[in-house]
């Protein structure tokens, strides 16, 4: 049996190792997951920025701060932008998570422009809106992780898993 299925196994498992679903709670354990990870390391560039303007190397806070606004460009933005036509999309068609998703694209919002603003600060005011990016993510993913998805998970009329099939940004790959 295993012989038969090899072939197949390994052709599917780099496009798809992590991206495809059969049920919402799986779905929900790798959002969560990627969730966690995204957390850890933007806690980790933040905490390395403020350790730098703390310590008064420039140079190494220049090149943090750079660190951390290529991650909120590479990773952040295009999480939430994944996010919102999927998954909060049919959601808020729902009577019972419209105003839920209403908050969480002005979280989105909020966020973005928090990256606007920390990508020409510099010294004190880089690290603090590091800091401030941080935790409005951590309280962002939880309303997500907490809130919004199990909601999508157990209506019926929605699909967790469908929603995020393949899509990277949001369950990591
Ligand atoms: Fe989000
Ligand atoms: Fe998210």
């Amino acid at each position: 049996m295993a012989h038969t299925d090899d072939g197949h196994a390994h052709s599917h498992s780099h496009a798809h190792s992590h991206s495809a679903f059969d049920n919402d709670k799986d779905a929900l354990a790798a959002i969560e997951e990627h969730h966690t990870h995204m957390l850890h390391r933007v806690t980790a560039l933040s905490d390395a920025l403020i350790a730098a303007v703390a310590g008064g190397d420039g140079g190494t806070a220049y090149d943090e701060h750079a660190n951390l606004v290529a991650w909120c460009e590479d990773e952040l933005i295009p999480h939430a932008v994944a996010e919102e036509g999927p998954l909060y999309g049919p959601a808020r068609e729902t009577p019972e998570g419209r105003l839920l998703v209403e908050g969480m694209l002005l979280d989105h919002r909020t966020i973005i422009g928090l990256v606007e603003e920390l990508r020409p600060a510099e010294g004190a005011r880089a690290a603090a809106l590091g800091l401030v990016i941080t935790r409005a993510f951590a309280l962002h993913l939880r309303k997500e992780n907490e809130l919004l998805f199990p909601y999508i998970a157990r209506n019926p009329d929605l699909s967790l898993a469908k929603a995020v099939a393949g899509l990277e940004e949001v369950v990591g790959q």
